[in-house]
């Protein structure tokens, strides 16, 4: 099939990279010209493990090009998916108006046996929305639009693209859904269930399933407040409870809170459509409330853990490991609130870019061991890899003071202790040396339970 894909941000390049990689021939479309012209070099702007060479793999392949010119790609596509961005608007919702103008812009262009796809993340009602405003454009009604969501991980979307738990389609009309399932058919082969639905429940999934994830996330946050108040381990817990096949295991790892470009961002769109249509959402406003303030109140747990303008190391900015992205990530919250508070801040992330364009005021380093030399408290702040296999007597010995807190719960905190380091994480017991001199380490006072914000 011929299909354009509209935005070549991060789902789009992904959606389109593996499009072609299924057999269809691509071409990615950007209104950012300088960005097209790097594309067309293979040149790829954002980290995301793969990406690189499955695009230059599809372009060698005839499969895959990129253009500036959306009107006249369009002109010969089967199918035309929308990927362009929908950030937040002020009142917590959703801003269509890059969806709404790529559409109208295309929509004249388009040959009449072609079918529109909304892939980008958007409110109940949105295909119906863009189908009023293509007929309108066109003066008839001869083209649908469909919605396809997508589910991809940043640093995991091409495997979260090839072996799917499901494909959801959303189709008001027999052409959609027929289109959709034909562009999809080699995966569904592979034996990738399909939902086929309407394009209203299609939107409603892509929300209700990252605002349920969501949910795991906020309540395995809380209850390891709770295992701290009472001793218990959030890591045993969250091991007994998803092991119930109605549970799950996955989404229950406790840490500073969800951050992203997803998340956030759809959790507040879900209750602002809740607000919006008079079926209020009072779990998903509670989870980012809490969500919210956990951020900050971790970063008060830092400076109560840290000597009076002391100095920090925070090790990972990035909102999660495998993603140079910091777009609402703990350390956009936690770093502003430490500079604030007087504190020295060192900062390493193995995929800096984005963080250090955002956060001012603190000093970089090219390494882990760099960033907490001398440091009076060691941060780790996102789960890389690089800073699980940590060797604690190299920390020890870089570091001025004592205290660690790990708020991934990366580290083993006997092996921290036992380099006579004190070790707290969340929702897990403290452990400190067994020789600990008295008031070296953390200083007394630091309470380990959540304090509230
Ligand atoms: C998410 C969804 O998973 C994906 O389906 C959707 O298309 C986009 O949003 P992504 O934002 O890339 O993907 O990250 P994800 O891996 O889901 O993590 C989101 C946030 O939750 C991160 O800040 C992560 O650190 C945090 N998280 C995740 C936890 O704190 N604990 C967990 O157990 C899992």
């Amino acid at each position: 099939m011929k299909i354009v894909v509209l935005g070549a941000g991060y789902v789009g390049l992904t959606t389109g990279a593996c499009l072609a990689e299924l057999g269809h021939h691509l071409t990615c479309c950007d209104i950012d010209h300088a960005r097209v012209a790097a594309l067309r070099q293979a040149e790829i702007p954002i980290y995301e493990p793969g990406l690189a060479e499955l695009v230059s793999a599809q372009m060698t392949a005839g499969r895959l090009e990129f253009s500036a010119n959306a009107e006249d790609a369009v002109r010969s596509a089967d199918a035309v998916f929308l990927a362009v961005g929908t950030p937040s608007d002020q009142g917590g919702g959703i801003d269509l108006s890059f969806v709404m103008a790529a559409a109208a812009g295309i929509a004249p262009h388009l040959r009449k046996q072609a079918v529109l796809i909304v892939k980008s993340t958007v409110v109940a009602g949105t295909a119906q929305q863009i189908k009023a405003l293509v007929d309108k454009t066109r003066g008839n009604s001869d083209i649908p639009v469909g919605s396809n969501p997508e589910f991809l991980r940043e640093g995991s979307a091409i495997g979260d693209f090839m072996h799917a738990d499901r494909i959801v389609i959303g189709a008001d009309d027999p052409r959609t859904e027929a289109v959709l399932r034909e562009i999809y058919k080699p995966l569904v082969r592979t034996g990738i269930p399909l939902v086929s639905t309407r394009t209203v429940n299609a939107e409603l999934i892509k929300y209700a399933a990252n605002a349920l994830l969501a949910l795991k996330i906020g309540f395995i946050n809380d209850v390891a407040d709770l295992c701290e108040a009472v001793g218990g381990d959030v890591t045993a817990v969250a091991d007994g409870i998803g092991r119930d096949s109605r549970i799950g295991p996955g989404f229950l790892a406790a840490g500073p809170g969800f951050g992203g470009s997803c998340f956030p961002k759809d959790t507040r769109a879900f209750a602002s459509t809740g607000r919006q249509h008079g079926a209020p959402q009072p779990l998903i406003e509670a989870l980012i409330d809490g969500n919210d303030r956990r951020k900050r109140s971790l970063a008060q747990r830092i400076i109560d853990a840290t000597p009076d303008g002391g100095r920090v190391a925070i090790l990972g900015t990035s909102f999660k490991a495998n993603t140079d992205d910091v777009r609402e990530a703990a350390s956009l919250t936690i770093v502003p609130a430490l500079l604030a508070a007087g504190l020295d801040v060192h900062a390493h992330d193995p995929q800096p870019g984005a963080a250090k364009r955002l956060l001012d005021g603190i000093s970089w380093h090219e390494t882990p061991i760099g960033a907490v030399r001398s440091a009076d408290v060691t941060v780790i702040l996102t789960e890389w890899d690089e800073y699980r296999s940590l060797e604690p007597n190299r920390l020890a010995a870089a570091m001025r003071g004592r205290t660690v807190l790990d708020f991934r719960n990366v580290l083993a905190g006997e092996k921290v202790a036992s380099a006579g380091l004190h070790y707290h994480s969340l929702g897990r017991p403290s452990v400190v040396p067994k020789r600990a001199a008295r008031g070296q380490g953390t200083p007394a006072g630091l309470t380990i339970a959540a304090s509230p914000a």
